[in-house]
């Protein structure tokens, strides 16, 4: 055992190590933000920086139905409850969240022509480490089998895209995605640039509701337009679906996009990345799925993508995790259940909406300059607020109120007790810091 003063000896000549020479790396800024939100010993501190849903008393909120989903498989004590799931992952939880997300059980889902394939034939499905894993796994399977020129991402966007693409190493390339003035998605620049520069091939990453970080949607016509654009230029859409349910309340609504690529004709090739952290509050249970739509749903192109995503998967870490994707499972396959999902589903965007209300309206009252309607129409957890990177550094150090530098604010760290002291201070560096 060494003495005190051996165990504040930092080691040796860090030049001896092999390590020495690593490169520095960025900060993740959510978790950094959250950290130094953490570390504030101020009374009145509020965190608007991590992503997570947050109850009226700002306390974590384990959804009423995952607890009932906890107590049935506690209950059932099944035997096999800790064996390996296959590499592919829990089939029944693949299907069911598949048909989450494309609806193959709607019998009004009458895109198929006699003679086609089935729809679900045309989508291959595997279990993730939650919707992180989803985009990489896509991401290295791209990469390596398609050799993209490139990866189109939204700026500004969720910030391990960067990573995740980088990590695989895919040139990255921004379009512009969100029109500071008008406060809203800019149509006009993203069908430009992607009309001028992007090649066939080439990925495009789509956030397919509630755009993070800046709740700005596309409409339907733009998603119609964006489809026909992927569709002209032999374009790869990959879809990030993170808050399917989450940002309206809606399965159906927030998995639009999506649908409408599937059913898109002639038929696109294109990726989902899809995450129950939000939707089901499962954030550190990390469950997931990648599904990959192919054109032809024949059955040895769907073999081999399944093959080659197992062999990525085996390499990696052999199969994603059991525990969370039970409690998806047995919600998703429960009719009971599954409408009390539903009523949670609604408590929580339900409560982003009225906190997005509240402080729409405290702005108003305040005649805080600037105009705030974008806080009404964005959707989802995150408002692009609209202060610049100084105003947001002021109102940490002024008001202990934490955001990301972009001036991206989470709707559900504030509550009533909160809104109008955080609304108080967006008053104050609008006012003062220019
Ligand atoms: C756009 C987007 N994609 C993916 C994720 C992935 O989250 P997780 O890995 O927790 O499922 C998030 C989480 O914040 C997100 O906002």
């Amino acid at each position: 055992m060494g003495s005190i003063s051996d165990s504040s000896i930092k080691g040796g000549n860090p030049k001896d190590s092999l390590f020495f020479n690593l490169p520095s790396t960025p900060a993740d800024e959510p978790f950094a933000v959250n950290g130094a939100y953490i570390q504030d010993t101020d009374p009145q501190k509020v965190n608007l920086g991590i992503g997570v849903y947050r109850t009226a008393n700002g306390s974590p909120w384990p959804l009423r139905v995952v607890a009932d989903a906890e107590k049935q498989l506690h209950q059932a004590s099944d035997v096999n409850r800790h064996e390996y799931l296959t590499i592919q992952g829990d089939k029944k939880f693949l299907k069911l969240a598949a048909n989450l997300v494309f609806e193959f059980e709607n019998p009004e889902n009458t895109s198929l022509a006699s003679g086609e394939s089935e729809d679900k034939d045309r989508v291959v499905s595997i279990q993730t480490v939650s919707g992180t894993g989803a985009n990489r796994l896509g991401a290295e399977l791209l990469a390596r089998h398609i050799r993209p020129g490139c990866v189109w991402i939204p700026d500004p966007t969720w910030g391990n895209h960067h990573t995740i693409w980088d990590l695989a190493g895919v040139e990255r390339k921004n379009y512009p995605y969100y029109d500071n003035n008008l406060k809203k998605f800019d149509f006009e620049g993203t069908i430009r640039t992607l009309s001028e520069s992007a090649n066939k091939n080439d990925i495009v990453i789509l956030h397919a509701c509630a755009h993070n970080p800046t709740g700005a949607d596309p409409t339907k016509e733009q998603w119609k337009s964006i489809a026909e654009l992927c569709q002209a230029k032999g374009l790869i859409p990959f879809f990030d679906l993170a808050y399917q349910g989450f940002a309206s309340g809606n399965l159906e609504q927030d998995a639009w996009s999506i649908r409408h690529f599937f059913n898109f004709t002639p038929r696109l090739e294109f990726c989902v990345a899809q995450s129950f952290s939000k939707n089901f509050g499962l954030y550190g249970q990390r469950v997931g799925a990648l599904h990959v739509v192919n054109s032809t749903g024949c059955t040895e192109t769907s073999q081999k993508l399944l093959a080659n995503l197992c062999h990525l998967v085996r390499g990696e870490y052999s199969m994603a995790p059991r525990g969370g994707s039970e409690i998806v499972r047995t919600v998703l396959g429960n009719r009971k259940l599954k409408s009390k999902w539903f009523e949670d589903l609604m408590t929580m965007s339900g409560r982003i909406l009225e906190m997005r209300k509240a402080l729409y309206d405290e702005l108003i009252r305040l005649q805080t300059p600037g105009g705030w309607s974008h806080i009404l129409t964005q959707i989802g957890m995150f408002t692009y607020v609209g202060l610049s990177e100084k105003q947001v550094h002021e109102i940490r150090s002024r008001h202990h109120i934490y955001m990301l530098k972009s001036g991206r604010i989470s709707i559900s760290g504030l509550n009533e007790s909160n809104v109008k002291y955080v609304a108080q201070g967006i008053d104050d560096v609008v006012r003062t810091v220019h």
